[in-house]
C-alpha cells in the first residue's frame, strides 16, 4: 500500500481526491431529471433583444402560460434586459446559456410584499393529455446586484401546486386540500432556504431544521446554502408529492449550484389526492408583510435559463401515516389519555 511522508499526506490527499470529490458531488439537473423518471420537460422561451415591462409583460403573457392569464402582482416591475454578469457563471458543473437578455426583477426604495415590491405570478405547466405531475423540478439560475443589502429577507421562485390561486401564500396557511407552495427564500446575509406552505403533521415544527411561524409558511434548513450577489447562483428543486395523501413520504430537494444542500423527507405536502403539481411559481420580494423588511434602495435580481421537469410518479420513500397530533379536534380526552399511558408503559420498558 501506498505511504506519504507525514509531512505532505494532506497535500497528496487533496491533490488526489480533490477533482474527483468536485465531480461527484455535483450533480447535473438532467441526471436528476433522470433518476426521478421525470421525461416531460420544458424551457421558457427568452426574447432574443432586450425589452420593455410592457412588452415583457405581454410576452409572458404569450409565452409563459401564467395563471389565470396575467401577471398577478406589478408586472412594471419586470423587464427583459442586457445580462449584467455575463462573465459571472455560477461556479458549477452544468453548462450554462449564458447569451442573450434575462429576466430582472426590480425592488423599488422603500418597498416590501408581493404588492409593490419584485413580481409575483404562476404558471400552469399543462400536459397536451392531461395528466398530472407528482414530481417536478424546478432549474433556473438568480443574480443580484453587486453588494446586494439582503435587509431581512425576501422571497424568490419555486414551484406551486393545486389549483386555489390565492392559498398557500401571503399568509394563507396551507390545509393541504387545495394548494401548496414551495419557494426560497434568502435572509439576513444571503443565507438560503426552502420557504413551504405545507401542512405541519406528525410534529414537523419540532425537527431539526424546521422552523413553523403560525400564519406564514415554514422555513427549510435555513443557512445550508447561502447567496452570493455579482454572480450567477443556479437553483435546482425538487419536489415528490406525498404518496398516498395521508402518509408523510414526501420530500424537497435543493441543490445549489448542483450541490445538494437540502433533502428534507416525511412530508406531507398534500392531504388530497387533487393537488398536483402544476408548474413554476415566480414570486420575489422583500419581506415579510411590514416595513421593517423595506428594502433602503432600489435593487434588483435577474434570472435565466428556466427550465422545468415532470414525471407522473409521486415519492416512493416510507413515511408515517399522519398522526393525531395535527388533528387533535378528532380525538377525545379518553384517548389522548390512553395514549399517555401507553406512552408511559412504551417509556418504562424503554429505559
Ligand atoms: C423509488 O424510486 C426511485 C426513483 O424513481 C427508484 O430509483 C427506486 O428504485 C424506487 N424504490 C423503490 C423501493 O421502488
Ligand atoms: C440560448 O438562449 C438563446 C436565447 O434564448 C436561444 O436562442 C439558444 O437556443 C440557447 N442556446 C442553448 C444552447 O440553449
Ligand atoms: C391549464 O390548466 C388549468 C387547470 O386545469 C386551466 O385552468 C387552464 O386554462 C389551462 N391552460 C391552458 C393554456 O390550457
Ligand atoms: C383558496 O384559499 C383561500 C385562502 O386560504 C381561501 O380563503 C379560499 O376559500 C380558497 N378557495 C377555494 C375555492 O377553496
Amino acid at each position: 500500500m501506498f505511504r506519504c511522508p507525514p509531512a505532505l499526506c494532506f497535500l497528496y490527499t487533496l491533490l488526489a481526491t480533490a477533482p474527483v470529490y468536485v465531480a461527484s458531488q455535483q450533480t447535473a439537473v438532467e441526471r436528476i431529471a433522470s433518476a426521478y423518471g421525470l421525461t416531460t420537460s420544458t424551457t421558457f422561451p427568452f426574447p432574443s433583444a432586450t425589452q420593455s415591462s410592457t412588452d415583457t409583460e405581454a410576452l409572458l403573457v404569450g409565452q409563459w402560460s401564467l395563471g389565470k392569464g396575467r401577471v398577478q402582482d406589478s408586472p412594471g416591475n419586470l423587464a427583459f434586459v442586457s445580462d449584467p454578469f455575463p462573465n459571472k457563471p455560477a461556479p458549477s458543473s452544468s453548462k450554462a446559456n449564458s447569451t442573450g437578455p434575462v429576466l430582472q426583477a426590480t425592488y423599488n426604495a422603500g418597498s416590501f410584499g408581493s404588492a409593490d415590491s419584485g413580481s409575483q405570478w404562476y404558471n400552469l405547466w399543462n400536459t397536451t393529455d392531461g395528466s398530472t405531475f407528482q414530481t417536478m423540478v424546478v432549474s433556473y439560475e438568480v443574480a443580484f446586484d453587486e453588494g446586494f443589502d439582503w435587509v431581512k429577507g425576501g422571497k424568490l421562485p419555486g414551484l406551486r401546486g393545486g389549483l386555489n390561486s390565492t392559498g398557500c401564500s401571503g399568509g394563507h396557511a396551507s390545509n393541504g386540500k387545495d394548494c401548496f407552495s414551495t419557494r426560497l427564500m434568502w435572509r439576513k446575509n444571503g443565507a438560503g432556504e426552502i420557504y413551504a406552505y405545507i401542512p405541519t403533521p406528525n410534529n414537523l415544527c419540532s425537527q431539526e431544521g424546521i422552523n413553523c411561524n403560525s400564519d406564514f409558511g415554514i422555513s427549510v434548513q435555513r443557512g445550508s446554502f447561502g447567496f452570493v450577489s455579482g454572480q450567477w447562483n443556479r437553483i435546482t428543486l425538487l419536489v415528490r408529492l406525498n404518496d398516498p395523501p395521508n402518509v408523510a413520504n414526501g420530500n424537497v430537494q435543493l441543490y445549489f449550484n448542483d450541490f445538494k444542500a437540502v433533502d428534507q423527507q416525511n412530508l406531507q405536502i398534500r392531504s388530497s389526492s387533487s393537488v398536483t403539481a402544476n408548474g413554476f411559481y415566480f414570486s420575489t420580494f422583500f419581506g415579510g408583510s411590514d416595513d421593517s423588511w423595506a428594502t433602503p434602495n432600489t435593487v434588483h435580481t435577474f434570472y435565466r435559463n428556466i427550465r422545468l421537469w415532470g414525471g407522473s410518479a409521486p415519492s416512493n420513500l416510507t413515511g408515517q401515516v399522519v398522526s393525531a397530533a395535527g388533528r387533535t379536534a378528532t380525538f377525545g380526552l379518553g384517548t389522548q389519555l390512553l395514549g399517555l399511558a401507553l406512552g408511559g408503559v412504551m417509556t418504562a420498558l424503554w429505559l
